[in-house]
């Protein structure tokens, strides 16, 4: 009796520290990442900074698209989206608040070179990222910088077809000149572009992004050419970054100091058996996807296996574009989000990816009715933390352990106004989402992978592109009635999980604020804070 009294009294007075080891004992935590690693947020201009044409900014295509009836879940658009471009101030307090030392963010072309070269730049619009960069700073959070994340000036797609023309080469090259000019005193790490495969696929194949090109049996457009097009925008993405990436090596990179990349949507792929042609097929679908992009910016051509199913379509490289173009990129962003079943297929016009575009690989998140993985607001977006170990293991192998960051990972939820307070702000599935990932993350660099970075997309609740506002990704719960952020249950686990131990320097000594006194811009005298 006495001695079970004992017992009690001692559960009793350490329940705390008992569950903390009892339940976290496994946790992932920030001592498992190398010195130095980034762990930020990721946004993109127009899925947050409304203010669609406010001083001196024009339209984009994403502006005329959203427009467009039918276009977007529900029919709304990014005139206003969560305001940061009023509200910035405030969202760099959340982001200081969670303890981040990053932050990913893209510049709005329209907003900087509103008329591309056919115009002048627009000094509100370079003012606009001069503060938030300058703000970040004084933050101890370093700017990383997209270049283009899916909009261009309207201007420049009507009047010559965006990213089909090579006519877009020289109107990047001179948008990325001016991001250099402006802001590469202050921005270590720069990506010309997001998502190229993306913005193909979905602009170009499946024609449900501007400018909304395909062919049928694709999808019902009405101009296009589903497997045409998509290669020729992927061509001049490759060769637009390719010449901004060597202007900015040769006036620069030397002088400023920073790395430049290229960041790839990339989900893994497993084969759905274990036969051979299953299992050629997975490999397919990583050419046909990921190597499409990063197999010219490192190895210098497309992929072998493209060429072995698309050969004369695939567009060609000029010796001057190849002698640029190879080894153009310093590091490796990639989005990932999912894991999908390959299957070898022959071609059929409606099954996903059964055409020659997409190599032929029928692709599924389900095996005998079986998902991959526990499924998301997004169709085809499962949550199977394994794969971006194997994705990394890929890359690694592909391209000899180039550095990489995780540009963005995150969890959607679908808005369901009755379940705002129990799902959506107890977010409880979003912090097992972020800690399954971030561990099999921890797996792979601890066989060796040079990964040098995460972001969590995204800081807020945003336009989610064609879902609109019906899907939320966010640490912070937006309420766009009133705009006001609200702090969700993994925004506290992602503060505490960036303060756990993470202070401790080469002695092993913890310091409280690791980043956050660290470099004081020197445009600091300009703020208006
Ligand atoms: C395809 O689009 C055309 C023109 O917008 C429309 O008339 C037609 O009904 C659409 N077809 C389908 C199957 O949606
Ligand atoms: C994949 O399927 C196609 C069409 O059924 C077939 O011709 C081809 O041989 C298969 N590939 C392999 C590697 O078995
Ligand atoms: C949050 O959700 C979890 C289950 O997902 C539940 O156990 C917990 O009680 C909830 N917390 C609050 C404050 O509602």
């Amino acid at each position: 009796m006495e001695i079970n009294n004992q017992i009690q009294i001692f559960f009793l007075t350490n329940l705390p520290s008992l569950l903390v080891f009892l339940c976290c004992a496994e946790e992932i935590s920030r001592a498992e990442f190398p010195d130095g690693f980034l762990f930020g947020t990721a946004t993109s201009a127009y899925q947050i900074e409304g203010a669609f044409l406010e001083d001196g900014k024009t339209l984009s295509n994403w502006d005329v698209f959203s427009h467009i009836p039918g276009k977007i879940e529900r029919g709304e658009n990014g005139d206003v989206a969560v305001d940061h471009y009023h509200r910035y101030l405030e969202d760099i307090e959340l982001m200081h608040s969670l303890g981040v030392n990053a932050y990913r963010f893209s510049i709005s072309w329209a907003r900087v070179l509103p008329r591309g070269r056919f115009g002048s730049i627009n000094p509100a619009g370079v003012e606009f990222y001069n503060k938030i960069i300058d703000c970040l700073l004084l933050k101890g959070i370093e700017p990383f910088v997209t270049i283009s994340h899916h909009d261009i000036p309207q201007e420049l797609e009507h009047g010559y077809g965006g990213f089909l023309s090579p006519l877009v080469q020289d109107d990047f090259v001179l948008f990325a000149k001016t991001c250099f000019e402006n802001y590469g005193d202050r921005v270590k790490y720069w990506t010309t572009f997001n998502e190229p495969n993306i913005y193909a696929d979905m602009g170009y194949i499946r024609g449900v992004y501007p400018p909304g090109h395909c062919l049928e049996p694709y999808h019902n457009c009405s101009a296009g050419n589903s497997e045409r097009e998509p290669l020729l925008v992927v061509h001049n993405m490759l060769i637009s970054h390719a010449k901004a990436a060597y202007i900015y090596r040769e006036r620069y990179q030397l002088k400023q100091g920073g790395s430049i990349g290229v960041v790839v949507h990339a989900f893994m792929y497993e084969p759905i058996s274990d036969q051979e042609c299953d299992r050629e097929a997975a490999s397919r679908a990583l050419a046909f996807n990921i190597a499409w992009v990063l197999d010219p910016l490192l190895n210098g051509d497309y992929p072998p296996e493209m060429y072995r199913l698309l050969g004369e379509n695939m567009p060609k490289f000029s010796p001057d574009e190849l002698k640029k173009i190879k080894g153009s990129i310093d590091f490796i962003g990639i989005n990932h989000y999912s894991s999908l079943y390959a299957e070898n297929c022959s071609y059929s016009p409606s099954k996903l990816g059964c055409q020659a575009i997409k190599g032929f690989v029928y692709t599924t998140g389900e095996r005998d009715g079986v998902p991959i993985g526990e499924e998301t607001a997004i169709p085809r977006f499962y949550v199977v933390p394994s794969g971006l170990e194997k994705l990394i293991d890929y890359l690694k192998t592909r391209y000899n352990n180039k550095p990489i960051f995780v540009t963005e990972n995150g969890l959607s939820q679908m808005d369901q106004p009755e379940e705002r307070n129990r799902v959506l702000l107890n977010d409880t599935k979003r912090v097992e989402y972020h800690k399954g990932y971030l561990a099999s993350l921890a797996q792979a660099i601890r066989k060796g992978a040079d990964v040098r970075g995460y972001f969590v997309w995204s800081l807020l609740d945003n336009f989610e592109w064609t879902n609109g506002y019906s899907i939320r990704f966010g640490l912070y719960y937006v309420d766009y009635k009133t705009l006001c952020r609200i702090p969700k249950f993994s925004s506290k686990w992602y503060t505490s999980f960036l303060s756990y131990n993470s202070q401790r320097n080469r002695n092993g000594i913890i310091r409280r604020s690791p980043m956050n006194s660290a470099v004081i811009s020197l445009k600091a005298g300009k703020m208006e804070i």
